[in-house]
């Protein structure tokens, strides 16, 4: 990323990652991603806001040197994830005169994640402000938008949030502000539900936080910056909200047939009563595409056949990783085919116990489906539908 003015004397230096496709070998990014970090140049003192992943030392050194700065006097650690904070240690080494500023949370995280003399930070609080001579910056706690350490800066007389993870997303574009709205949502709504979905409560109470600041705009650590922010503020109050929508996420797993015919017999059953379907076959599917479904859904029905006298493992892991996210949906289910018996119910239960969700009746069928077993689907079908109307969402 070639180092930009985002207003005056205030730089994007960070760096562009084109190619990198997986986050912490887990995250799907099919668009990328950047690391974004800011330079501030006041009338007194100068400020970097973040640093970049450490596989980008370079680019961010560059755009330093690009900027003309010859002195930081802080360097402001929002987070101690390693996309941000991995290049401290070098910028510390390069501009030794840098205080290292963030709150205690986060120093204790950076001392053990890199090894960072303590005799280098200084340590703010909640509401805290450092002028920087014309400039003030004030810090805000906004734990859980990733990390429990994790804090943003205002920029009060320019009014723009540097927000960290907090609004961002996986996306790597040659704009420096949101040109396609769309496809912007669509990588911030992906990144919320990885990262943040299972501490919505947080985040909510972030939102209250930052609610009466006079933001013009906001200036994420991951994808372009916000120059319309009620924009992306709209949508995370529409995400952390209780509200659920009339969907259904399917996802599922089969062998040989029976627990697909189920699937799809659920899912025409479901579209007939007007009821949104979002299937996910595991053997193919976007991890990310499927945390994204689960933002907004009020059920989800898990579909696996009985292998290995359990859940297939990759229905388990979806299992894992729904109750690893805590969506807000209202209901669970469980189908699929066995052979002779197995522990898949009480397995798939257990694997969701963090979902404060009804457990509906499951439907498991011995060898491919039939008639009978069909109409237990179209009932779950009618459950379901009759389950969204008391909810008000059909
Ligand atoms: Fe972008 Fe949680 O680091």
């Amino acid at each position: 990323m070639a180092c930009r003015e985002l207003g005056t004397n205030i730089f994007c230096v960070g760096a562009i990652d084109w190619d990198r496709r997986l986050f912490d070998e887990l995250i799907p990014l099919p668009q990328g991603t950047s690391y974004n970090a800011y330079l501030i140049k006041g009338s007194e003192k100068t400020a970097l806001l973040d640093t970049v992943d450490p596989s980008k030392t370079a680019e961010l050194l560059e755009n330093l040197d690009n900027s003309g700065v010859k002195t930081i006097d802080y360097l402001i650690a929002h987070h101690a994830e390693q996309d941000h904070s991995g290049n401290i240690p070098t910028i510390l080494e390069r501009f030794p005169e840098a205080k290292l500023v963030t709150n205690p949370k986060c120093k204790s995280l950076l001392v053990d994640l890199l090894h960072i003399p303590e005799v280098k930070f200084q340590t703010i609080n909640d509401g805290d402000k450092l002028s920087l001579g014309d400039r003030t910056l004030q810090f805000i706690l906004t734990p859980w938008v990733h990390w429990p350490e994790t804090m943003s800066t205002y920029l009060e007389e320019e009014g723009i949030l540097f927000s960290c993870d907090f609004f961002g997303s996986h996306l790597a574009s040659s704009e420096i502000f949101v040109k396609d709205a769309a496809l912007v949502i669509n990588g911030a709504k992906r990144y919320y539900a990885e990262i943040m979905m299972p501490f919505r409560a947080a985040i909510k109470g972030n939102l209250e936080k930052i609610k009466n600041l006079n933001i013009r705009m906001i200036a994420p650590s991951h994808g372009p910056v916000h120059d319309k922010p009620e924009f992306i503020v709209n949508a995370y109050r529409e995400w952390t909200s209780d509200e659920v929508k009339n969907q259904v996420v399917i996802p599922f797993v089969s062998m040989h047939g029976s627990t697909r015919r189920m699937v799809d017999y659920l899912i025409e059953a479901l579209m007939e009563k007007d009821i949104q379907v979002e299937p996910f076959n595991l053997t193919v599917a976007d991890v990310g595409e499927l945390a994204m479904s689960l933002v907004d859904a009020a059920t989800v029905v898990i579909a696996t056949p009985t292998v290995l006298a359990g859940a297939h493992p990759s229905a388990a892991y979806a299992a894992f990783l729904t109750n690893a996210l805590r969506p807000k949906v209202k209901f669970a289910a469980l189908i699929g085919s066995y052979g002779w018996g197995g522990k898949t119910v009480e397995q798939i239960k257990g694997l969701l116990a963090n979902l404060q969700a009804e457990i509906l009746e499951p439907v498991l069928v011995k060898g491919h489906p039939k008639d009978e077993d069909l109409e237990k689907l179209d009932k779950l079908a009618d459950l379901i539908l009759s389950k969204h109307k008391d909810l008000g969402i059909c």
